[in-house]
């Protein structure tokens, strides 16, 4: 039968056959990853039989020995060499502890109490412990992925690390938006712990007329989900008029002053100019010929049109009258 195919030492190979009657109770264990696990071996059908009367031992879904107590003493002979050095027997509990787990651990126990009277051996109870193995995953960060300028938009990543099994999701909230951003999540494992280690991305935009935004990620595990610490981006607002009451008067001031003293160099400047230009102007009036001078008007450019013109004019004057 079964049991007789899952015994593999050889002293207790040999009477085992003749005398099962024990019906194999299952457990359910859970372990963190690379802490300790308890394999329990309930003493139901033999606590009143001494230690030394009996053999104890573990094999795990292969076959491999992981612990033996035989009549009152540990007997590594049979142990295999993976399990050599990581266990410890509980005498108070009759558990097993397995050190240091690791994921590959993962899988079915079975716990054998073996009665061995100086005749033969009997089979009294066997237990078999279902093992899983579980990691807590780090607690999510954010970083950036770039600079966050308004024309870059926001670049970020999140990551958390170490976990197993497999979480079921990771995405990113922003700050009043319901919208879960994340179906990008990269899984890689470790090949040598088979842990898993997760990220995701968040490319956004800043929307028009925003400048604060925070941003957090969640992982979901099975069993629960995970938060980042809130992460804040802030972008320089641009200075708005309304609010800065002092720069605004300031401001006031230098225009007005600046064009009053423009207007004024300005005036100067043309009075300046119609004074040298009248200068220019008196001389050449007193040269020309007085008929000009009684035909045109004051102004002294007019006069030096007029005197252009005035061919034309004085032939035009006798159609006009
Ligand atoms: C396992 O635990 C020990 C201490 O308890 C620690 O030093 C070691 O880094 C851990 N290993 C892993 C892979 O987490
Ligand atoms: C163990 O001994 C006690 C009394 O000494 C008895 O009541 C109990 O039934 C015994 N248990 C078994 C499994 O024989
Ligand atoms: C794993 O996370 C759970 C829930 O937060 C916590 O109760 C437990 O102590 C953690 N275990 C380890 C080994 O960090
Ligand atoms: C932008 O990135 C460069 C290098 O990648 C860094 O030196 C600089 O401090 C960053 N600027 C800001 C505002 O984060
Ligand atoms: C975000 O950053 C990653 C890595 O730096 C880059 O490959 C990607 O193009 C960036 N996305 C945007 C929208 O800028
Ligand atoms: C988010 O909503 C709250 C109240 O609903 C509001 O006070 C806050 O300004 C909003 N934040 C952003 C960034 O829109
Ligand atoms: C694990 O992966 C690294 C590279 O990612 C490789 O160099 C190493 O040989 C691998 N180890 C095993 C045990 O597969």
């Amino acid at each position: 039968m079964d049991l007789r195919m899952s015994i593999r030492c050889p002293h207790l190979l040999l009477f085992v056959t003749s005398i099962v009657f024990t019906a194999t109770a299952s457990m359910k264990r859970q372990a963190y990853f690379n802490r300790t696990a308890y394999l329990p071996c309930p003493n139901t059908k033999a606590q009143n039989i001494s230690l030394s009367e009996l053999v104890v031992f573990w094999q795990d879904q292969n076959k491999l020995v992981l612990y033996e107590h035989y009549l009152g003493t540990e007997k590594p002979d049979n142990v295999n060499s993976k399990y050599l050095g990581r266990t410890s027997f509980d005498r108070e509990t009759w558990a097993l502890r397995l050190h240091n787990v690791q994921i590959k651990d993962m899988g079915s126990y079975d716990c054998f109490i073996q009665r061995k009277p100086p005749t033969g051996s009997i089979i009294l109870q066997q237990t078999e412990t279902e093992l899983s193995v579980i990691a807590n995953f780090s607690k999510p960060e954010i970083e950036p992925a770039q600079n966050i300028t308004r024309n870059s938009g926001i670049n970020l990543t999140c990551s958390s690390k170490q976990g197993y099994p497999k979480p079921k999701k990771m995405y990113f909230l922003i700050t009043n938006s319901t919208n879960k951003y994340g179906d990008n999540m990269q899984i890689s494992q470790d090949n040598v712990t088979e842990l898993f280690s997760v990220s995701i991305s968040l490319s956004h935009s800043f929307p028009d007329g925003v400048y604060n935004m925070t941003v957090e990620c969640f992982l979901e595990t099975e069993s629960i989900t995970i938060s980042s610490k809130p992460y804040n981006i802030a972008l320089p607002e641009p200075q708005p008029f309304q609010k800065n009451p002092i720069e605004i008067g300031a401001s006031i001031i230098i225009v007005v002053v600046f064009i009053s003293v423009a207007s004024m160099v300005a005036t100067k400047i043309y009075y300046k100019k119609r004074n040298q230009r009248n200068q220019r102007s008196r001389p050449r009036r007193t040269t020309r010929s007085v008929g000009v001078l009684e035909r045109g008007s004051s102004a002294g450019q007019e006069s030096i049109n007029l005197q252009e013109f005035e061919p034309q004019i004085a032939s035009a004057e006798p159609h006009a009258e």
